[in-house]
């Protein structure tokens, strides 16, 4: 509201809107992200702790995935919740580094307050950072190292390191095997690059046993168990038809009334039924197939007169697990059964009912197309399955982001050294205030390897100066932390290796969540309908301008 000269005054929000400008908008922007970025430090890296959430219905989630915990928190602030979205971005494109992502964002912003204490315009923080992010990003392409895609060994190495945060410690080595082998089996080569589709990667968690008894198979595992128990257990050679429609007598969408008085006719109509759903498990057997996976019901009568011709069937399969079926056997999926045609079988090695802890599955393998898999995660209670499959998908993200790209770098913050150092090359070069910035970049990368120290018990000031030592000569460019001996080691050599794609898209998504708060001068916010309490929104009164400086 404002008032004019002539005493009215002018309503341009509605009322109710919290408005907060300038300055204190962005501040109170910067601390929230802050905070966020300071939760996940504690969890980053191989001694990184981790997170135990618990949701509103009193669900227990036990994580140090960057990506979950955002998620599970639950934020309501704005400017925060930017946050969550780097995370989920960053773990769509490239599904590892989340947190590298979200703590090098909030320290790009902690560097940018001192900066704008300094009376620097955000305007040129912005572009600074813009200027140091290009840098960064050359940097890396020029350090990286290109592998063999085939090379199984480099590949595990990749996947051991994704792990290494994760609370999978007895099983790390079990599992990065798995990843590597699921990866492999389903690259393509197209041209000379490769191509990773992870949904051919079916992953299905049935607690139990322990992480170790983790298998990895040449197929799919469909959860449900063989319907009737005069079917085979096993077919070999299968034929497989995919059905999404019911093996079963269709009702009438209107209520219908029949009055049977003979016994007879009741007979007869019941012999009708029957000799319907024969028919329809004729036509399936006239195909040749051996094997039924049903989307939907199949009918007592139907069960039956299917296990006498020896057909193994399962009914109400998921329709995603019967997608992968049709892509896995290489059949089509039929909704009316009377188009069935041989063609349209499906083709497996082997469809087999195994029991897997309490439950019976249906395995589908050695299809006909290689490239599918599946993971059947175990593991001894089901919060302990739950982060085994978050700790898989990040090491099967990197692996396949290794085979992609082709790229790698060595971890344990030696890549950010590096770049921090040529970036302290550059920023003199460019000058002006422009170069405080880029010098703040470079030691917001540097937070990365400093929280990897002090997450291991090192004294982090001590390690940056033995990191910047050891990368004083070009040599050194992969220099990094040893956690377990506080030693800095060429990562390379200890087997501590990243795909290149996870830093790069890491420093991406940071600097453009950070600049784009910092462009941020004005914070308008609708009053909630219904007259609650703004939640989190930053309405910061006069008098509460002075912040805490935590360092
Ligand atoms: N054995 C090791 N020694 C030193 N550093 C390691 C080792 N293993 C992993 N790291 C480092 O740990 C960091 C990754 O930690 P972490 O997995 O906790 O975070 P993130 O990958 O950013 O997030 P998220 O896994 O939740 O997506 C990387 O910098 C990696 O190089
Ligand atoms: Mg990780």
């Amino acid at each position: 509201m404002s008032v004019e000269p002539t005493g009215i005054p002018v309503l341009i929000l509605k009322e109710g809107t919290q408005r907060t400008a300038g300055r204190d908008a962005l501040r109170n922007n910067i601390m929230a992200v802050k905070a966020i970025s300071e939760t996940l430090r504690t969890t980053y890296g191989p001694k990184g702790m981790d997170k135990m959430l618990v949701d509103s219905l009193g669900d227990i989630t036990i994580t140090n995935d960057g990506a979950t915990i955002l998620d599970k928190m639950d934020i309501q602030h704005p400017g925060a919740k930017m946050m969550v979205q780097i995370a989920k971005g960053q773990d769509e494109e490239v599904g590892d580094g989340t947190k590298t992502a979200v703590i090098l964002a909030g320290e790009l912003l902690r560097q940018a307050e001192d900066l704008l204490d300094k009376e620097i315009h955000p305007t040129i923080i912005v572009s600074g950072y813009k200027r140091a992010m290009e840098e960064a990003l050359k940097v890396v392409e020029e350090i990286s190292v290109p592998i063999d895609v085939n090379d199984k060994d480099i590949l595990k190495k990749i996947a051991t390191t994704s792990l290494y945060s994760k609370a999978v410690q007895g099983s790390r080595d079990k599992l990065a095997e798995i990843s590597v082998e699921a990866i492999v089996k389903i690259a393509e080569k197209r041209g000379d690059k490769y191509y990773v589709d992870l949904d051919n990667i079916q992953i299905v968690k049935k607690h139990g046993g322990s992480l170790l008894d983790t298998l990895l198979i040449d197929g799919v595992v469909i959860d449900k168990e063989v319907v009737h128990p005069g079917m085979p257990k096993r077919v070999k050679e299968a034929k497989i038809a995919l059905l999404d429609a019911a093996l079963e007598i269709e009702k009438p969408e209107i209520d219908a009334e029949i009055r049977i008085n003979d016994p007879l006719q009741m007979r007869k109509f019941l012999q009708e039924e029957e000799e319907i759903l024969k028919k329809m498990v004729d036509k399936i057997a006239e195909t040749g197939a051996n094997v039924v996976i049903c989307q939907k019901g199949i009918d007592d009568v139907a069960q039956h007169f299917l296990a006498k011709k020896g057909i193994l069937a399962v009914r109400r399969v998921k329709k995603s697990d019967m997608e992968k079926l049709a892509r896995a056997t290489g059949g089509r999926i039929v909704s009316n059964i009377e188009d069935l045609q041989p063609s349209d079988l499906g083709e497996a090695a082997l469809v087999e009912e195994r029991k897997v802890g309490e439950d019976k599955m249906v395995f589908v393998e050695g299809a006909k197309n290689a490239k599918s898999v599946t993971i059947l995660i175990r593991g001894g209670f089901e919060r302990l399955v739950a982060e085994g499959e978050r700790a898989l998908r990040d090491s099967l993200s990197a692996v396949a982001d290794a085979v992609k790209y082709g790229k790698i770098v060595g971890g344990g913050g030696a890549v950010e050294i590096e770049v921090a150092k040529r970036l302290r090359v550059v920023a003199p070069k460019v000058g002006g205030k422009q170069q405080l910035a880029i010098e703040a970049f470079a030691k917001a990368l540097e937070t990365l390897p400093s929280t990897l120290a002090e997450n291991a018990g090192l004294d982090a000031l001590e390690m940056i100066m033995k990191l910047r030592a050891a990368h004083s000569d070009h040599y050194g460019k992969f220099m990094g932390i040893n956690v377990f001996n506080g030693n800095v080691e060429d990562m390379l050599n200890l087997g501590v290796i990243e795909p290149a794609a996870i830093k790069i898209n890491a420093i991406k998504a940071a600097t453009e969540a950070a600049t784009m708060i910092l462009r941020i001068d004005d914070f308008i916010a609708a009053s909630k309908a219904g007259g609650g309490k703004e939640a989190g929104a930053p309405g910061k009164k006069e008098g509460e301008e002075e912040e805490k400086k935590e360092d």
